[in-house]
């Protein structure tokens, strides 16, 4: 029997927009922890080539399409999920989208606010509550959230919806850990820092390696009992 599979004892995890970026080495490193991965992605072609690079390097992955913008494609996504594996132990909501870099929230169109909050903060609302079947006593959900959602110190006008759509991400974040905590399921966000990946741009600081690591200690090793937060570099910071 394959692990992750309905009576295995191995941890199993579903990470959203992972076929490339900071969800794709969140699913490498898990993978490489022995956990047996669900790489979720909007487009099966690239979803699928994600799922065999990773399997070149080894690890148990194995791809799941999900548009997060789309409650149907998020159901549909459970009851393929639910139909092989009996619990989940770790979901990162990863997925996410940057579309009004330097716009102005004077004149920001529709389209751009809908679809920004519809992705970046909807998106994990909706994969959450839908997947909540599957979570038990000691599942983590992290949230990749960002600086440019902290209210007090991360906040600029450099792109006002997607700050926005982070700000409400975290407070998705606070409803479901006070949610879930008598279950002792764990719900925190992260900053993952500035990185290059395509969102980020080239002159970022940071690897996806780097990106990567504290969501994956959240998903991981850090003590259950801490939810309700928000992390950078393995510390609390401001909301
Ligand atoms: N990079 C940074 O500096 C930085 C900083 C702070 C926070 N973050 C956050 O980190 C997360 C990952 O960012 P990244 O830098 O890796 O960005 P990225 O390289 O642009 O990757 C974004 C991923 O999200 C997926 N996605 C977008 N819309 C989706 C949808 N409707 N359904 C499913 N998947 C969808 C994309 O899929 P497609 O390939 O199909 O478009 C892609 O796989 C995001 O939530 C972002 O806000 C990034």
């Amino acid at each position: 029997m394959r692990s992750g599979s309905k009576d295995s004892g191995a941890r199993t995890a579903l990470v959203t927009g992972a076929n490339r970026g900071i969800g794709l080495e969140i699913v490498r490193q898990l993978g490489a922890q022995g956990v047996s991965v669900w790489l979720a992605a909007r487009e099966s072609v690239a979803g699928e080539e994600a799922v065999d690079t990773l399997l070149n390097e080894g690890g148990d992955i194995r791809f799941l399409q999900m548009d997060v913008a789309e409650i149907g494609s998020i159901r549909s996504a459970f009851k393929t999920l639910s139909s092989q594996v009996g619990h989940l132990d770790i979901l990162v909501n990863n997925a996410g989208v940057l579309l009004d870099e330097s716009t102005s929230i004077l004149d920001v169109g529709p389209d751009v606010v809908h679809r920004t909050i519809t992705i970046n903060t909807l998106g994990a609302f909706f994969v959450t509550q839908t997947f909540l079947p599957l979570f038990a006593k000691g599942s983590r959900i992290i949230n990749v959230s960002s600086g440019a959602g902290e209210i007090g110190e991360g906040m600029t006008t450099y792109a006002p919806v997607y700050s926005i759509s982070k700000t409400a991400m975290n407070a998705v974040t606070c409803q479901f850990a006070l949610a879930l905590k008598k279950k002792g399921i764990a719900v925190n966000a992260v900053c993952p820092g500035w990185v290059r990946t395509e969102m980020g741009g080239k002159m970022a600081p940071r690897s996806v390696k780097k990106g990567a690591e504290t969501p994956v200690w959240l998903a991981t090793e850090a003590p259950i009992a801490e939810t309700g937060k928000f992390w950078r570099d393995k510390r609390v910071i401001p909301w």
